[in-house]
């Protein structure tokens, strides 16, 4: 959500920029923007929509700009317009500047400097930080103190970077709590939100911490923190980043559909081996003298958790989750030992962050299922495991549910030590691979029949349950279509009343303990009129299923039969001429709370 980019004494910016704001384009965005500084000239490009557009109204440059910063916004105060989209300039054009972030008190800023006289013309929050800069530079005539002043004013998180009219020399930045990276190469040094637009220039970063702010030149890099200059390291490790291919797949999400039988054998392979589970032994401990696992997580990842804590129920373990946004207004930290799990596939979730800085705070234990290295999360918790999915580009989550829901079965296998589950999920990866070749055709035609509903509903119980909400979210995500999960108990406690004639419900029945309620569930729905879809697994399948899926543990049905749904949520929005791997208002990296 929101991507910036910048460089300073690079040979050739324009290239950077936009081929930085392209790679930073999994974070989502609806309209972008850049400046060029040729010393005493500073130019302005902006577009709503794609990089592309952008891109195309660049002029040829006849000179290579010494300097330049690009953004891509993500709307959140004022509509996705020109006037909105970054860089925007102080009223006397003193600071150009790039934000990502949410200034809480904006508008209590933007009314004391109107009152100064400062005339704003976008309706954004970074516009105040520009002005503020600027209200703060006419009191000091000195950068750094208004840098200071402006930070000690802002409350909420920011990731700035600015060109100083006055200092064509420097590239300014500014941070708390929404990611920043510096790059450091020979003769240039760069910023972008990740290390993505980075890495083909240079393998040496600085993550930048909270509250710092400074400046990058061609040469060199000065990091201040509360009025001091601070040490910094630069980490030569370069990030884990995959290559963005599609591999002659038409769209990401149908590719990474398909990787889900691959990236559950590579969590076999990273985390068991010669007989052993490999995970840390200081994470076990931890694990082992909790008396609570609280996991926390937003969307698909919750999702995720809600079968994690299935699983350390199941081993008599007591467990919690939570919505990470609900948590982080009414945190709660039961027993006397609580353990904390995060799960996030970018590790960049903004609401996450927030809780598990509140549970650094309470110094209590805490573990991240992420598919990001060095991603926030990644190295804010005491431990983290990978998910070893790839890149994800499609917004719509698949291969990193299965991932989390995999993982967090090995994890909950290894703590009681039951090796079976290397079989279990082998067995698994059986089920997937025959569901790719064999029964995605079935799907494809369900969704032909169920392309123009208006509402479809999705059925389950206990693990079916857990994975009918993900099946729900996938639907609606990027079909546009209303849906919603209910589980089979309490359809007679209220959503049968949306059940009418033709209304179609997608019924998952791939555990034994609940089958039995969950035919009856058919029957209650079918004499209301409903069109009933089964996904069934073979043990408990008759004649009049759908879609009867090989046999596999039931512990691992959320794995299984997530993919059918992933399917289904596929070809209706295909079907649908829809924007597959960028569904509207949706962005991949939610960095914004
Ligand atoms: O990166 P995270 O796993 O923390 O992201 C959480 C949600 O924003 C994410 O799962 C979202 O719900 C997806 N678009 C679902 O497909």
């Amino acid at each position: 959500m929101c991507g910036i980019v910048g460089s300073i004494g690079f040979k050739n910016t324009k290239s950077f920029i936009i081929d930085g704001l392209k790679d930073l384009d999994y974070r989502g965005y609806d309209s972008a923007g850049l400046a060029f500084s040729f010393g005493k000239r500073i130019n302005i490009y902006k577009a709503v929509g794609s990089v592309s557009n952008l891109e195309a109204i660049i002029p040829e440059l006849s000179l290579n700009p010494y300097m330049g910063v690009g953004h891509t916004r993500w709307a959140t105060h004022g509509k996705p317009t020109e006037i909105n989209c970054h860089p925007h300039q102080s009223m006397h054009g003193l600071f150009t500047i790039v934000c990502n972030g949410v200034v809480e008190n904006y508008l209590q800023l933007k009314q004391q400097l109107q009152s100064k006289g400062f005339k704003f013309v976008s309706d954004t929050d970074t516009e105040v930080i520009s002005n503020l800069l600027e209200d703060r530079y006419f009191e000091t005539r000195n950068i750094m103190r208004s840098i200071e002043e402006t930070m000690a004013v802002l409350t909420g998180s920011f990731a700035v970077v600015f060109i100083a009219d006055m200092d064509p020399k420097h590239l300014y930045f500014m941070k708390r709590h929404s990611p920043l990276m510096i790059g450091r190469g020979d003769h240039f040094s760069l910023v972008a939100s990740d290390a993505s637009p980075m890495v083909r220039y240079t393998d040496k970063y600085i993550d930048l911490e909270d509250d710092s702010y400074g400046f990058i030149s061609n040469d060199d890099v000065e990091i201040f923190k509360n009025g001091e200059k601070i040490p910094f390291q630069f980490t030569k490790k370069s990030p884990d980043i995959t290559v963005k291919d599609l591999n002659g797949y038409p769209h990401y999400m149908l590719k990474e559909i398909e990787e889900i039988e691959r990236v559950i054998r590579r969590l076999m392979v990273e985390y068991y081996d010669k007989g052993e589970f490999l995970f840390d032994h200081e994470l076990m401990r931890a694990l082992t003298e909790s008396d609570h696992i609280v996991f926390v997580a937003c969307g698909t990842s919750y999702h995720a958790s809600l079968v994690g804590a299935r699983y350390f129920d199941i081993l008599g373990k007591s467990t919690s989750t939570h919505i990470a946004s609900e948590f982080a207004y009414y945190p709660q930290f039961p027993g006397r030992k609580p353990f904390f799990i995060f799960l996030s596939q970018s590790g960049e979730t903004a609401d996450v962050i927030h809780c598990m800085t509140t549970v650094k705070e309470h110094n209590i234990p805490c573990l991240v299922l992420t598919n990001k290295k060095g991603s926030t999360l990644e190295r804010g918790c005491d431990f983290s495991l990978l998910l070893h999915a790839g890149l994800e580009v499609s917004v719509a989550s698949t291969k990193a549910y299965a991932a989390e829901v995999a993982l967090l079965a090995l994890l909950a296998n290894a703590y009681s030590n039951r090796k079976e589950v290397i079989r279990d999920l082998e067995e698994c990866c059986g089920v997937i691979a025959d569901i790719d070749q064999n029964l995605k055709g079935k799907v494809h035609e369900i969704a032909e029949e169920l392309k123009h509903s208006k509402d479809i509903y999705f059925l389950g119980r206990g693990f079916d349950y857990d994975m009918s909400l993900e099946a729900s979210l996938k639907l609606k995500e990027i079909t546009y279509i209303h849906s919603e999960a209910v589980a089979g108990g309490e359809l007679k406690h209220g959503p049968i009343a949306l059940i009418s004639q033709d209304t179609p419900v997608i019924v998952t029945i791939s555990d034994n303990v609940t089958a039995l309620s969950m035919r009856a569930n058919i029957q209650e729905v079918k004499a209301r009129g409903a069109k009933v879809f089964t996904f069934v697994t073979e043990p408990l399948a008759n004649d009049t299923d759908t879609i009867v899926v090989k046999n596999h543990k039931r512990y691992l049905s959320p794995v299984v039969m997530s993919s059918l749904a992933f399917y289904f949520a596929y070809y209706v929005a295909v079907l649908n001429d829809r924007n597959v791997d960028k569904p509207r208002n949706l962005a991949k990296s939610v960095t914004v709370e």
